[in-house]
């Protein structure tokens, strides 16, 4: 049996140690092999395709970004897209498929599955805001990366007196800013989930300068002030419709600096974020979904994705994973505040 697997979408630590077991433990399978395609779903509609064996995922482990390359390649924004697809996964001589992805990429592949295409979906983003998994491949990392920038610019924002903000991804959820505000301490953390008020900033930030402290605010680049919009690194979208956010935190930051007379500073963490080395944790949950992936090959459990729950890996209906996003609930976000400054 060929299995082909792909990654798509944005790219995150802990790919690489998903695709190295999925290699690893087909390599136990009778007459089971893996045949990457590069690029998302650009490798199957353009056969491009690199042979994958136990050797080709040495020192993978480690490694961020993604051996197989992604992109953001979209079959469903074309009418014969899904076809292409079908007939380059036949072209390869695939049997099956394995798609690595968040909400974009597992949208495909349950779309394939609907038309009979034997695939199996491994969940990924740093953004975690993909429903039916507790924790998506490269959530951790990012929030380490987040939380380590938050300890940072902590203490040069004391050395200076002035309030700094962290601008972090999360284009819909959160998720990346509760946690990294929570485990750095920040003064004010503001979700896309929850239009924010600026006198709340302001407010807040004054409070903490007379207690003689540096505010810190954690931004996800997604949220949004009240009556406010999205603000927009650019005009545009990617294949998916997507917008290109970014610049939120310059705009609070200027906004907190109108208020209070004061200095302040906005860092934009960007794709630090997505780089680099992934998170033992992250090391270890894309092992584990790789080889639940595969034994779901095994059982031909096609239209499935694996998903953490609780300390379990499971299976998931795809259907369940992409209906809706999974954003932080409102009494998360509403249990941190008193903790907040
Ligand atoms: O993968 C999700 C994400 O990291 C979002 O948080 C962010 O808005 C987006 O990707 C950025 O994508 P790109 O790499 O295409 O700029």
């Amino acid at each position: 049996m060929r299995v082909g697997v792909l990654t798509g979408g944005g790219d995150c630590p802990g790919l690489n140690a998903a695709l190295r077991a999925v290699v690893r433990r087909a390599a136990s399978e009778p007459s089971m092999e893996v045949l990457g395609f590069r690029d998302g779903w650009r490798g199957p509609i353009d056969v491009d395709t690199r042979p994958l064996e136990w050797a080709d995922v040495s020192d993978q482990l480690d490694r961020g970004g993604t051996l197989l390359g992604s992109s953001r390649t979209n079959p469903l924004g074309t009418e014969d897209g899904i076809a292409r697809v079908r007939a380059g996964l036949e072209a390869a001589g695939c049997d099956a498929l394995i798609a690595i992805g968040g909400e974009d990429t597992l949208g495909v592949a349950h779309a394939l599955a609907g038309e009979g295409v034997p695939v199996v979906g491994i969940p990924k983003t740093i953004d975690n805001d993909l429903s039916a998994t507790d924790v998506t491949i490269g959530h951790d990392t990012a929030v380490m990366i987040a939380t380590e920038a938050v300890d940072r610019v902590r203490t040069t924002a004391e050395s200076h007196h002035r309030a700094i903000v962290v601008e972090v991804m999360g284009r819909h959820a959160g998720w990346i800013a509760l946690r990294s505000g929570l485990a750095g301490g920040a003064d004010a953390i503001l979700v896309p989930e929850q239009p924010f008020s600026s006198d709340a900033v302001l407010e807040t930030c004054a409070r903490v300068s007379a207690r003689g402290r540096a505010p810190i605010v954690v931004v996800a680049e997604g949220a949004v002030p009240e009556g406010g919009e999205e603000v927009l690194a650019r005009t545009g979208t990617d294949a998916f419709g997507h917008v290109q956010l970014g610049g939120v935190g310059d705009w609070v930051a200027a906004e907190i600096g109108r208020g209070t007379g004061s200095s302040t500073r906005a860092v934009v963490l960007g794709h630090v974020q997505r780089g680099g080395t992934p998170t033992a944790y992250d090391r270890v949950l894309g092992t584990r979904y790789g080889l639940h992936a595969v034994e779901a090959v095994v059982d031909g459990a096609w239209g499935s994705m694996v998903a953490l729950r609780g300390d379990d890996i499971v299976r998931v209906p795809l259907a369940d994973a992409v209906g809706r996003l999974k954003t932080v609930p409102p009494e998360q976000y509403a249990e941190v505040q008193a903790l907040l400054g």
